[in-house]
């Protein structure tokens, strides 16, 4: 029996949240530690078996609905692949990146199912990143309506990403780094809904455009920046830029007591840098380390309330 496995990464904002919304630029990473993973069997139980324990779901693919994302991501290839009559076969599928948690979950597990398909059906033409990436684009659209691009390609081609929003086509880049950089990231516990955030931004914005455009201008310059220092392996500059971020989120009042809270433990704790990430009011930060730093401010961050602590390592391939 053939058996082919295939993962995805999960994702982090790095800079430019927020401001992302109104035009600026917005840098995000792959989180390595944290993964979706696909794994198809040849069956011969008569049809397209979809297996998710991690939800206690177990169902075939001809019973669901158009906006169930995991049937979704096994359609859309087997769409563009125009096998209207696909073999028997078991596709299950785990993660270990949080739900709803702004890492990507889904985003990963759409392109974990599309890669491990692509690669267990011998699809030559479909089986190369860029494919995958409009594919799992297709799937976060089931999702989010009207997603902006950037998970699918950072989860897909697990490198950084700088992103525009902009029209008629959206401006990414894959950034190839210099050297490896160690990022922490810790969950302050408290959920949020980034739908909401993304709000009062805007009713903010709406009350007072010249001082938050003048806040959304300083985090496009940061983000540009960040992209070359990124670019340049200088994690020292890409530290102070994510501080210099964090106050600004701080201003726009996107942050909270528990995620300040967290940003201040690590860089007393010896980070390099150190910033709250996504929507906010809830959810993680994100944190530059030394790799000999790295215990420290893993026990810092957990000492002020972390609620879990995740790492993700950038590799010069990544
Ligand atoms: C959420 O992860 C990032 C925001 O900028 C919202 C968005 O870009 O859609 C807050």
């Amino acid at each position: 029996m053939k058996v082919t496995q295939a993962t995805a990464p999960g994702k982090i904002i790095l800079f430019g949240e927020h401001a992302v919304v109104y035009g600026q630029p917005a840098i995000a990473a792959p989180v390595t530690q944290l993964r979706a993973t696909a794994v198809i069997r040849d069956s011969s139980s008569g049809g397209v078996r979809l297996s998710a324990p991690d939800l206690s779901r177990d169902y075939w693919l001809q019973e669901v609905d158009d906006d169930d994302p995991f049937a979704g991501a096994v359609r859309v290839l087997l769409e563009a692949a125009n096998l209207v009559n696909p073999p028997d076969l078991k596709i299950s599928v785990r993660s270990d990146i949080p739900i709803a948690s702004g890492l990507g979950s889904g985003a990963a597990m759409a392109a974990a199912v599309i890669r491990a398909l692509a690669q267990h059906l011998h699809l030559a033409n479909l089986n190369n990143n860029e494919s995958i990436s409009k594919l799992t684009y297709k799937v976060e659209k089931i999702l989010h309506g009207t997603p902006s691009g950037i998970d699918n390609t950072v989860v897909v081609y697990e490198q950084p990403v700088y992103f525009v929003r902009q029209q008629p086509e959206n401006h990414i880049e894959t950034l190839a780094i210099k050297r490896e950089m160690l990022f922490l990231i810790a969950d302050c516990g408290i959920a949020s809904s980034t739908k909401e955030v993304v709000a009062d931004v805007r009713r903010q914005w709406l009350a007072d455009k010249e001082h938050f455009d003048q806040i959304f201008d300083s985090c496009g310059r940061i983000a540009k920046a960040a992209k070359e220092a990124i670019r340049a392996g200088d994690e020292k500059q890409l530290g102070q830029l994510m501080n210099d971020n964090h106050k600004l989120l701080v201003q726009m009042s996107v942050s909270s007591e528990e995620l300040d809270r967290l940003v201040l433990a690590a860089n007393e704790a010896g980070a390099l840098g150190a910033k709250m990430s996504g929507g906010g009011r809830g959810g993680n930060i994100i944190t530059l380390v030394e790799k000999s730093r790295e215990d420290i401010v893993r026990d810092s961050l957990r000492l002020a309330g972390a609620e879990s602590v995740f790492t993700s390592l950038l590799t010069e391939k990544a």
